[in-house]
């Protein structure tokens, strides 16, 4: 897969692609990841890419001319281009694996006060990470990537991904390691006890627990 992400500040993904899963990822060449810059495709004075908005209120908002030449630029027959914006289609891991099957997705940062709406036009799709408004799409669009990265075939063990949250509409059961007693806190019996159907069971109960616990 080759995800293109259009922002303008790509300085902030060099910590992403440069750590853990995803470098992982990049070098075992399950995915290639590439960030340019919107500001490079500005055709204006001083490489201007946003303006007051016509009607007036606060804030700037991001042009056509240099996201349509960006996009352009790196778009071809296979890429999803997606938008990232608090109004979009909230982030589901459902969304990640479909995502996760694409050949190319080409990932939109907004910012400041937003696009201009004539920029949805080469839009297929608009996602929000929650309900909350950040400073940017960058942070969103490294959560979407990464969502998405790592359910790549190759990427993770496979059984990592088997028992994990969401993959059943299941959240996760609680994992512990050593020591057995750490500061009076054990660890539940059941999991000492080399019982290995009993400890399914014990796993699976407590995850219908936590989910009614803490789902809406
Ligand atoms: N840009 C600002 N806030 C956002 C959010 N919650 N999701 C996606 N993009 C955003």
């Amino acid at each position: 897969m080759r995800i293109d992400i259009l922002t303008l500040f790509p300085e902030m993904f060099e910590g992403f692609i440069n750590c853990s899963i995803i470098k992982r990822a990049i070098d075992k060449k399950c995915v290639d990841i590439r960030v340019h810059n919107i500001r490079d495709y500005s055709p204006y004075k001083n490489k201007q890419v946003d303006d007051y908005s016509y009607g007036g209120g606060a804030g700037m908002v991001l042009m056509c001319e240099p996201v349509f030449r960006a996009v352009d630029a790196v778009r071809d027959e296979d890429a999803i281009v997606i938008m990232t914006t608090p109004s979009g289609k909230t982030f589901k891991e459902s969304v990640a694996l479909e995502l996760s099957s694409k050949k190319h997705l080409i990932i939109l940062c907004g910012h400041y006060e937003g696009f201009d709406e004539r920029i949805k036009s080469i839009v297929d799709m608009e996602i929000s990470i929650g309900d909350y408004v950040l400073t940017g799409g960058e942070i969103p669009a490294m959560a979407i990537s990464d969502a998405v990265v790592r359910l790549i075939p190759g990427v993770i063990n496979k059984d990592s991904l088997v028992d994990e949250s969401f993959n059943d509409g299941l959240l996760d059961y609680p994992v512990y390691t050593k020591p057995s007693i750490f500061r009076g806190m054990k660890v539940p019996e059941v999991l000492l006890s080399g019982h290995h159907e009993n400890i399914r069971k014990y796993r699976e109960s407590e995850r219908v627990k936590l989910t009614n616990l803490k789902k809406e």
